[in-house]
């Protein structure tokens, strides 16, 4: 019997011992994806804490909207943590949400990537937590504000110039972050394109896959595009790194010069293929301003003033011979 016993108590020692480090090992995972920046630090001064949340830290586009929350926090004595996983993850997103919830900061800013984030920015307002969404909105939630792109009439946007700069003819693969609703974004932008071109005889769309907002993924999905369907002129690319992929497919099969490709995002590598004529034009955001108003946004509600509810950012179309209005603040994100 007490051998029995004694037995039992190994087994469930071990057991446990195997799901601690489990559970260890997978809480380190999700450590080592999630990056932290104190944009400005907390001092006796701080009036406030605000959590920002966005969805890729080591990225470009997520600097420049870090910058602007910077300018913003310390013209403003704001306590800002901006967190957010390496590489595009809406599970840790949303585990980031909660955490911030339950530290109970003054006001919460998060890109709500698609509609899992509902629930969760609903529970933050009914517990007195002000949420604004930034650049990916969850208009059927409780939160308070949006500020960012207005995704769809970008996608429009793009659609119209496609069909000025191509003479209204052109055979269209398009390259998307994901096709689904988990990116509530890209499903806008490609909607609001298709709306653009759909009564243009001479355009159709003839092809549509994901990147996952890989470059890796966007080259190889083009040139599978490209294989595939040797009649393609033209690309539409809704997310940053998919301009870059396309150019990299074309290229590897030799037929940059004969296609057209719009993309999103002023970011410096979009910008270098927009100078040598690789990106025919680029559909501009404004990610700097998104951070710098979601901050100035979130004062004015806390200290009770009214803002609207819904903040659109500008979206321009930017070919290589208006390079000049482009936004200087990007130098800014490498402060
Ligand atoms: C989108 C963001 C996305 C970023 C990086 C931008 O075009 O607005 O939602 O995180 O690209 O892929």
């Amino acid at each position: 019997m007490k051998r029995i016993f004694f037995y039992t108590i190994l087994i469930i020692s071990f057991l446990i011992a195997v799901a601690y480090s489990l559970y260890s090992y997978r809480q380190s995972q999700i450590y080592d994806q999630k990056m932290l920046e104190v944009i400005a630090e907390e001092t006796p001064l701080s009036k406030y804490h605000f959590a920002l949340i966005g969805e890729e830290m080591d990225h470009d586009y997520w600097r420049l909207v870090g910058a602007g929350a910077k300018k913003a926090a310390l013209e403003n004595e704001v306590f800002v943590e901006y967190e957010g996983p390496k590489r595009s993850n809406p599970e840790e997103q949303l585990k980031l949400l909660d955490m911030a919830i339950q530290a109970k900061v003054d006001g919460i800013i998060v890109q709500a990537l698609n509609d899992n984030f509902t629930p969760l920015i609903n529970k933050a307002v009914k517990e007195g937590i002000p949420v604004i969404t930034i650049d990916t909105d969850a208009p059927d939630s409780l939160r308070n504000a949006y500020i960012g792109t207005d995704n769809y009439a970008a996608g429009q946007l793009a659609g119209e110039a496609l069909v000025k700069d191509t003479g209204g003819k052109a055979t269209i693969g398009i390259i998307t972050g994901g096709v689904d609703n988990a990116y509530n974004q890209h499903q806008l932008r490609v909607q609001g394109f298709r709306d653009a071109i759909a009564k243009v005889e001479g355009i159709k769309i003839i092809a549509i896959d994901e990147s996952n907002l890989t470059r890796v993924q966007a080259e190889e999905k083009a040139y599978k595009m490209l294989t595939e369907h040797r009649d393609i002129t033209a690309f539409y690319g809704t997310s940053s790194l998919d301009g870059i992929g396309i150019v990299a497919a074309a290229s590897s099969l030799n037929k940059q010069d004969d296609l057209y490709v719009i993309s999103f995002d002023a970011l410096d590598e979009n910008i270098d293929l927009l100078n040598k004529g690789e990106i025919n034009a680029i559909v501009a955001q404004e990610p700097f301003e998104m951070g710098e108003k979601s901050i100035e946004l979130m004062l004015n509600l806390i200290e009770k003033k009214s803002i609207p509810l819904v903040n659109h950012t500008n979206a321009a179309i930017i070919h290589r011979n208006d390079m000049d209005m482009i936004v200087e603040k990007k130098g800014n994100a490498h402060d």
